[in-house]
């Protein structure tokens, strides 16, 4: 369990899947959080379910794509709680699956909004507040397609590996501040967006984890613990496995 007491976290995607348990794994570990989610009946349910449960959890309605969705989020933070500790960059598609040369390149630009446009506002606008504290934990969610490029998910893929490059990136720019950024690259994890998927692609993914199985949500949300809480500080624009043995790098 990390200690996060008193901190305050910004998820997003997280009305279900990896986002939600996240975000229920870093109240439990005692922040408040900010749930991030466009799907306005999913995200409000979500915050209550957390709150039943005697967290502190606020939902904001809004497309990561938007700045002003990672403008409002900072905001309530601030209001609400007056700091921001950590950033759980989570929501993400899967997009169609097809050959490059079946696909349209305006399904590109729709991944790229969500999954990576989405990433650079919530930094840009968070981590500002985090440098006046000169404190932070940045976890930005890739996935193993963004380091091994899975055939027939070109959209998906190029963004998760854009991910890791921006997390890199901004693990250098922050270096030596008392912030640090770092992702995760997961494989295949049973939740909603599986659907997009064609079971074809799924065989594919599911075929070359050697663990044999797919990776539970709390598994997931263990590991972003811990790179949430301040006993992550030597590791910074780091990429970190979690592929049942699928990546040895
Ligand atoms: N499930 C997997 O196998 C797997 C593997 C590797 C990485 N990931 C990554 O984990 C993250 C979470 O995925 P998941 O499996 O929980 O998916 P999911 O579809 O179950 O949940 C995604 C959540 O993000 C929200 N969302 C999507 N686009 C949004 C947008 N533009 N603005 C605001 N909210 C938005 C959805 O409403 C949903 O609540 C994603 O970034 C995904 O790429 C998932």
């Amino acid at each position: 369990m990390a200690n996060l007491d008193n901190q305050v976290a910004i998820v997003t995607g997280a009305a279900t899947g990896i986002g939600y348990g996240i975000s229920e794994r870093l109240a439990y570990d005692g922040a408040k959080i900010v749930l991030v989610d466009f799907d306005k009946n999913a995200v409000a349910a979500a915050a209550s379910s957390l709150s039943e449960k005697g967290f502190e959890a606020e939902p904001i309605v809004g497309d990561v794509a938007e700045p002003k969705t990672a403008q409002d989020a900072v905001n309530i933070a601030l209001n609400k709680w007056n700091r921001i500790d950590i950033l759980v960059n989570n929501a993400g598609i899967g997009g169609a699956n097809g050959n490059i040369w079946e696909l349209d390149v305006e399904e590109l630009d729709r991944v790229y909004n969500t999954n990576l446009r989405g990433v650079f506002s919530f930094c840009h606008e968070s981590i500002p507040e985090m440098l006046k504290a000169d404190y932070g934990r940045i976890v930005n969610i890739a996935s193993i397609a963004g380091k091994e490029g899975n055939p027939k998910m070109v959209p998906y893929s190029s963004t998760k590996a854009a991910v890791i490059g921006l997390t890199k990136s901004v693990g250098k720019e922050l270096a030596g501040t008392g912030i640090v950024a770092n992702c995760i690259t997961p494989a295949v994890v049973q939740t909603r967006i599986l659907e997009e998927f064609t079971p074809e692609v799924i065989e594919y993914m599911v075929g070359k984890i050697p663990i044999g199985r797919t990776a539970e949500v709390s598994e997931i949300a263990a590991l972003v613990a811990w790179l949430s809480s301040s006993e992550c500080s030597f590791s910074t624009g780091a990429v970190f496995d979690i592929s049942g043995g699928r990546a040895t790098y």
